[in-house]
């Protein structure tokens, strides 16, 4: 299979696949961020399509922002994309592009807390679990159909960072399995 991971931040998900020996093809990030350190230093091909690079009327341009990645992962013959941790919303082009093969993970139980601060969300929200969802990726963000879920406590004197933390130490082992089992269930 030929995977790109596509990330914005700290790169653990990522630094989990690359333990896992997942065939990583590409790390794509729309700004700079550790993860494309840590790709770097595996000697992975990387690329940054910077989000500051796309502005138009002095707004961000999500329509040529999302083509131009479209046409990066085309021209790599990328066969599978996992988002893991990545926070640019794409448009419909990826989606006519590369229906059915994209994975996001979210770091709360879909359809519960969507968005960009689901872990926020759930610890003012007080419930007691959350967890991780393993989704395909469609237009409407955070939804589509999942592949996996697992819940996480919600321990007394919780902080966003402690419960974060406790959420992605599961996505880490949960991610890669899935896209394991999903890349062989579409034959690549
Ligand atoms: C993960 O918890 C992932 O679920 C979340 O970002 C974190 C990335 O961690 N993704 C989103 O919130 C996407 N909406 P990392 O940078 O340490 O790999």
């Amino acid at each position: 299979m030929k995977l790109a991971v596509l990330v914005s931040g700290t790169g653990s998900l990522l630094e989990a696949m690359i333990k896992d020996g997942l065939p990583i093809a590409l790390v794509l990030a729309d700004k700079p961020c550790r993860g494309l350190e840590i790709a770097g230093a595996a000697g992975i091909p990387t690329l940054l399509v910077a989000r500051k690079d796309f502005r138009k009327d002095g707004k961000f341009d999500r329509e040529a922002y999302t083509k131009k990645v479209v046409e990066e992962l085309q021209s790599r013959g990328i066969e599978l994309i996992a988002m893991a941790g990545f926070m640019t919303v794409f448009s419909k082009p990826m989606f006519d592009a590369c229906e059915g093969r994209i994975l996001n993970s979210h770091p709360s139980l879909l359809p519960a807390f969507k968005g960009e601060s689901a872990v926020a969300d759930a610890l003012a929200a007080g419930v007691t679990e959350t967890g991780t969802t393993i989704h395909v990726a469609t237009m409407e963000l955070d939804d589509g159909p999942i592949l996996a879920q697992e819940k996480v406590p919600v321990m007394p004197g919780d902080t966003i960072e402690t419960l974060w933390e406790r959420i992605k130490v599961v996505e880490r082992r949960l991610y890669p399995a899935v896209i394991r089992d999903y890349a062989r269930k579409l034959g690549i």
